[in-house]
């Protein structure tokens, strides 16, 4: 589904944060991107979605493949509509808003309300503790809550693979086991996952 082939990435046309990356993910596996600090995982993560763009990066040499097609350099924007979905380091909820709000936002892509309030239905019965929590102001949830909305809100997209960056970072063990569980609720229906 996902093959990164000898890829390089370069910051800013000097700083080199990736060399010679290779991988292939099957679809529906879950696999685990290990490294040390500084190593390159976000960078990988975010060369595969594109949001290196953001940050004056670019694929410099190798490629990245979807599906058999090229996508290294590729508009964000088009990245997210063949069901690449990145959630990054850092839990980054829309702070003001509500949980369902911040749901909502995910599903930018429906074109009904409809739809939007199933893939809503979908959301709640996969991460039960959102449903409970959906008119709350998202800035005060807990690093956990937040957690599982910022997965919430990247499965309101339909992805057919996620990257999740670090999502167990400064977690308390027993939220820890919680946000791996929606991982695992997650591959079952079907989501392939790449996870630092
Ligand atoms: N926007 C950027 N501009 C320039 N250099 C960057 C940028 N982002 C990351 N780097 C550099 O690229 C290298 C890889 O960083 P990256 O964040 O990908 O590592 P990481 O494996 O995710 O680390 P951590 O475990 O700390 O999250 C580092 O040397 C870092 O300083
Ligand atoms: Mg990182």
């Amino acid at each position: 589904m996902l093959e990164l082939n000898n890829v390089e990435v370069i910051y800013s046309e000097v700083i080199l944060a990736v060399k010679g990356v290779s991988m292939r993910i099957s679809e529906g596996q879950c696999v685990a991107l290990l490294g040390g600090n500084g190593a390159g995982k976000s960078t990988t993560l975010k060369a595969i979605s594109n949001v290196i763009k953001t940050e004056d990066g670019r694929v410099t040499s190798g490629n990245i493949q979807f599906n058999g097609k090229r996508i290294d350099n590729q508009d964000a924007v088009d990245i997210v509509d063949t069901g690449i979905i990145h959630v990054m380091e850092g839990r980054r909820v829309l702070r003001h808003l509500t949980v369902e709000q911040n749901l909502i936002i995910g599903g930018h892509k429906e074109t009904s309300l409809r739809a939007v309030r199933q893939r809503l239905d979908e959301v709640y019965s996969r991460i039960g503790r959102l449903a409970a929590l959906k008119d709350r102001t998202s800035g005060y949830l807990s690093g956990g809550e937040q957690q599982m909305l910022v997965i919430g809100r990247a499965m309101m997209a339909r992805p057919k693979l996620m990257l999740i960056d670090e999502p167990s970072l400064g977690l308390a063990p027993l939220m820890v086991d919680e946000v791996f569980a929606v991982l695992k609720s997650l591959k079952d229906a079907g989501v392939t996952l790449l996870v630092v």
